[in-house]
């Protein structure tokens, strides 16, 4: 009788204890990630610790991290075209800066970059960590000189290279400024941005209103800086193929918007050096 109320107290204090557990976990939406990585943050996303990661360092299961998320591109891997090791060599790391820099200093592809959001299982616990710097030949000869900012200037601007401030850049043709616009960068990302002249065919888009047929345009192109906001520097790109950036593109605005002048300003205040610290 005894040992039978022992054994019902104690299963009592047992399923208490881990209804309390339940409770309070529901209460503080545990954002604790388990070994596996089963929790979710806000948006029903799965968070992953790099340990996590690490285990899926393999062909057999190959998990990457770019830019805080966190991929399974098991299945991607055959259709790679590289040497299957140039792929696999990252697989369980961090490789941002590998996916930003295929070893040309050049970033992958807009259409690279949609296929990558097929193979998203997760994000990084605790965001996107700095991508490594890329190394350039260039870097191990800094030129000694009092001011950081000018040495660096003069390296150029190899991928990691990039100064941050306050750009100005124009797109000009047949002697008329169409796109004139300002971004600040900040670690390689692009802030801030904003459009300081954006004209074409005797129509200025920043004085239409809503009611102005083309208004539709200027939208898109006000969605531009939206959708880049905190984006790598390189997202640029992506506006070669503005469908992928901006929404309700038929073809009447999208044969009026052109991505590519907005990368042209983009890069021309890249080349001109920063207006302003
Ligand atoms: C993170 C490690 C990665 C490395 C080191 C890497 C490396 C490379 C290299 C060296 C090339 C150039 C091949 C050539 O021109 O012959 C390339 C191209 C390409 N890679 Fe990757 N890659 C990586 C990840 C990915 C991922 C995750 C995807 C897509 C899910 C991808 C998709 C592509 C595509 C589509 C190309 C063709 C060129 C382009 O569209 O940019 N790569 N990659």
């Amino acid at each position: 009788m005894t040992s039978n109320r022992i054994a019902y107290t104690g299963f009592v204090a047992f399923v208490s204890v881990v209804l309390t557990l339940v409770v309070v976990n529901l209460v503080q939406g545990n954002p604790e990630p388990t070994a596996g990585g089963t929790a979710e943050n806000a948006n029903g996303e799965s968070v992953f610790r790099l340990d996590d990661v690490a285990e899926h360092n393999h062909a057999g299961s190959c998990w990457k991290v770019i830019d805080g998320v966190v991929y399974d591109l098991t299945e991607y891997l055959p259709n790679h075209p590289t040497e299957e090791e140039v792929f696999t060599r990252w697989c369980g790391k961090e490789a941002t800066s590998a996916w930003l820099d295929k070893g040309n200093g050049r970033p992958h592809s807009p259409r690279a970059a949609a296929r990558l959001e097929d193979y998203r299982i997760g994000v990084l616990e605790g965001g996107a960590p700095a991508p490594a710097p890329v190394e350039t030949a260039d870097s191990a000869t800094q030129p000694a000189t009092g001011d950081d900012r000018l040495g660096r200037m003069l390296l150029g601007l190899a991928p990691g290279n990039y100064l941050d401030g306050t750009y100005r850049g124009n797109f000009i043709d047949r002697g008329l400024i169409q796109v004139s616009l300002q971004f600040r960068l900040e670690g390689g990302r692009i802030k801030g941005m904003s459009y300081r002249h954006l004209f074409y065919r005797d129509e200025d888009y920043l004085k239409m209103d809503s009611s102005a047929e083309l208004y539709p345009v200027l939208r898109q192109y006000q969605q531009i800086t939206e959708r880049l906001e905190g984006e790598p520097m390189e997202a640029i790109f992506r506006l070669y193929e503005p469908e992928n950036v901006v929404d309700d593109i038929d073809g009447y605005t999208g044969a009026t918007l052109r991505g590519a002048k907005v990368i042209s300003a983009f890069r021309d205040g890249l080349n001109r050096g920063v207006y302003s610290w």
